[in-house]
């Protein structure tokens, strides 16, 4: 079997943008994912793969496993850099970003960061534990690019960029 160094070495030439992904919970909780994917276009669903060392998994698998419903997926912008890094623990922010940046709701209730390139909000339809993820399947209830010139943040070799246009 392939060593854990190594896996994360090779998961890390797959280059990403990266998400935040948040929860409709009070105080709103919101978690740093590239582990995000398209899964069917009809219905429409996407995935998010949640580490069970998480504040986020906690929440959404539930103390019963009656967890949260629902999460929302904001593809960051490179603009939201910081966003990213706070929620993945790395910098803390002179702000709560739940109350300083434009949020609304949709359907689920998660915050959508207004200020993002797109969201996809879920309702989570099935849960799959996968070694020491679980894997979240959302069924999209509502969908939006809020800003097409915006330029995506990336992902790749455990670095944050940017995607050079050609
Ligand atoms: C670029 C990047 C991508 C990440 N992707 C994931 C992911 O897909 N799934 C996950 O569970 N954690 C991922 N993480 C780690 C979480 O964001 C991190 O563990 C976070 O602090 C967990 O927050 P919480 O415990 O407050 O919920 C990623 C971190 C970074 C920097």
């Amino acid at each position: 079997m392939v060593d854990t160094d190594t896996f994360r070495t090779v998961m890390g030439q797959f280059a990403t943008g990266v998400t935040v992904v948040t929860l409709p919970v009070e105080p709103p909780h919101g978690i740093t994912v590239n582990a995000f994917s398209s899964v069917s276009l009809d219905p429409p669903l996407v995935l998010v793969c949640i580490d069970h060392e998480t504040r986020a998994y906690e929440l959404l698998a539930g103390e019963d496993g009656e967890g949260v419903g629902g999460y929302c997926v904001n593809v960051l912008t490179a603009d939201q850099r910081d966003l990213g890094e706070h929620f993945a623990g790395i910098v803390d922010l002179d702000r709560d970003p739940f109350d300083a940046d434009p949020t609304r709701t949709e359907v689920s209730g998660a915050p959508v960061f207004e200020e993002s390139l797109a969201y996809a909000d879920c309702t989570v339809e099935a849960a799959h534990e996968a070694g020491d993820h679980t894997i979240y399947l959302g069924r999209v209830g509502s969908a939006a690019v809020l800003d097409a010139d915006a330029e995506p943040v990336s992902f790749y070799g455990g670095e944050w960029g940017t995607i050079a246009g050609d």
